[in-house]
């Protein structure tokens, strides 16, 4: 999501739990069956109506079909970013997929009334080398920013965490685009930006629902938004790559909700 100030964590109750619990199960379902589709000669056109069609196999709809950003509306039922391209990619007709594409492939549903969220960066092969690091480091800084997300913790901890992991490695982290709670809604409270202090942000509680997804450039933090006003390119057209999970903070620690059990 784009950044805006939002502060309070939301406890959802056990009957919510339930309901995006199964979303997000929903979600991952999607977003693995996709990214299966995958293949050099596929269009992102493509493997946006794949997902379409696997989203009403189970019963669920697109949130991102016709997610309004100002006067924008999207246009696509997933959001498929390409090489230097970061997040919020529009699927078209005429982009083929070739070898050693990084490909960014972001899933959101709403399925009952709730929502879930996740995305996952796959090469193409031949997989560089300098694209298996980043695509590695920003799957493995999603993973690191999850162990911080425990009942007390500031959202900052995460923050910091993920962005200590990535510049340690000479990757930048994207500032545009943070993450989020997530629940009724796509984007509710409290927001989550991938770099930042350990004391910012809210205090988790037990019941509390984000979306995780730090966005890594290999050269600048800069972006750009195509004419297409919604697709994000790294400003220098260097490579960057996208890891986003759903969670649930519990007393017992973070639970990924966006796992695939098909
Ligand atoms: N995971 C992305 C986000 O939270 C999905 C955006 S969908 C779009 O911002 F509709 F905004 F493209
Ligand atoms: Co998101």
């Amino acid at each position: 999501m784009q950044v805006l100030e939002m502060s309070q964590v939301i406890v959802r109750n056990s009957q919510e739990i339930d309901q995006i619990r199964q979303a997000c199960r929903v979600a991952a379902d999607v977003l693995e069956h996709m990214a299966k589709e995958l293949r050099v000669g596929i269009t992102t056109h493509e493997l946006d109506q794949f997902a379409r069609h696997r989203m009403e196999k189970l019963g669920a709809e697109s949130a991102c079909l016709n997610y309004r950003s100002g006067s924008k509306v999207f246009p696509c039922y997933t959001c498929i970013s390409v090489n230097e391209e970061v997040v919020h990619g529009v699927a078209s007709l005429r982009r083929t997929i070739h070898p050693g594409d990084v490909v960014s492939l972001d899933v959101v549903v709403r399925f009952n009334g709730y929502i879930g969220d996740n995305a996952r960066t796959i090469i193409v092969d031949p997989v560089s080398d300098e694209a298996a690091f980043l695509v590695q480091s920003t799957r493995e800084a999603l993973y690191h920013g999850i162990t911080f997300a425990k009942v007390g913790n500031r959202v900052g901890q995460i923050s910091n965490a993920i962005q200590n992991f990535i510049e340690s490695r000479d990757l930048s982290i994207v500032r545009n685009f943070v993450g989020h709670g997530v629940g009724k809604d796509m984007h509710e409270e409290p927001q989550i930006p991938n770099f930042g202090r350990k004391s910012d942000g809210p205090k988790l509680k037990d019941g509390v629902t984000l979306a995780i997804e730090p966005m890594v450039n290999l050269g600048g933090h800069e972006v750009d938004i195509l004419p297409d006003g919604w697709t994000a390119v790294t400003r220098d057209r260097k490579l960057s790559a996208h890891f986003e999970h759903t969670i649930l903070v519990t007393h017992r620690g973070p639970e990924i909700l966006t796992i695939c059990k098909n």
